[in-house]
């Protein structure tokens, strides 16, 4: 499996239920390693672009106004087959259908405020992560630990 970077936002709701902690701790046990990580509050331009997809959907303008009403953590993974296993980690985008172990499963229960985000290709890790980060906020480094985590 490709070692993969990905794009992951802890929401205004994550934030506030003070589970910026638990997502990392999830993301981190699994071995992935954290490469860039930023707190703030999102300009509606900026959450416009990031769902620049869902523009048309009835949702968009909820969405928008949800994401924008509190601080975010946005960040940079990096690990084998990074994108797909962080989307199986966080689980269905309605919480509902979301397996118990996984982030929404285990602590939303509605759609919007589901939490967390995370990038479902390598496209749209590549958008995210550019629309957040310049290359010199993403620091490439050795772990100790990746002998274990990689077939690299
Ligand atoms: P996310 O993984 O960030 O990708 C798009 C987001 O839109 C999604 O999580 C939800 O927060 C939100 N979303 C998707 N579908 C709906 C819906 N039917 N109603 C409200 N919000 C939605």
């Amino acid at each position: 499996m490709p070692i993969e970077r990905t794009f992951v936002m802890i929401k205004p709701d994550g934030v506030a239920r003070r589970l910026i902690g638990e997502c990392i701790r999830r993301l981190e046990q699994r071995g992935l390693k954290l490469l860039a990580i930023k707190i703030q509050i999102l300009t509606r331009e900026k959450a416009e672009e990031h769902y620049q997809e869902h523009k048309e959907k009835d949702f968009f303008e909820s969405l928008v106004a949800f994401i924008c009403s509190g601080p975010t953590v946005q960040m940079v993974w990096e690990g084998e087959d990074a994108i797909n296993q962080v989307r199986s980690m966080i689980g269905n985008t309605n919480p509902l259908k979301s397996a118990p172990g996984t982030i929404r499963g285990d602590f939303a229960l509605i759609t919007q405020m589901n939490i967390v985000h995370a990038s479902d290709k390598p496209e749209s890790a590549q958008r995210e992560i550019s629309l957040y980060f310049t290359p010199q906020d993403i620091l490439e480094y050795k772990a100790d630990d990746e002998k274990w985590l990689t077939t690299k």
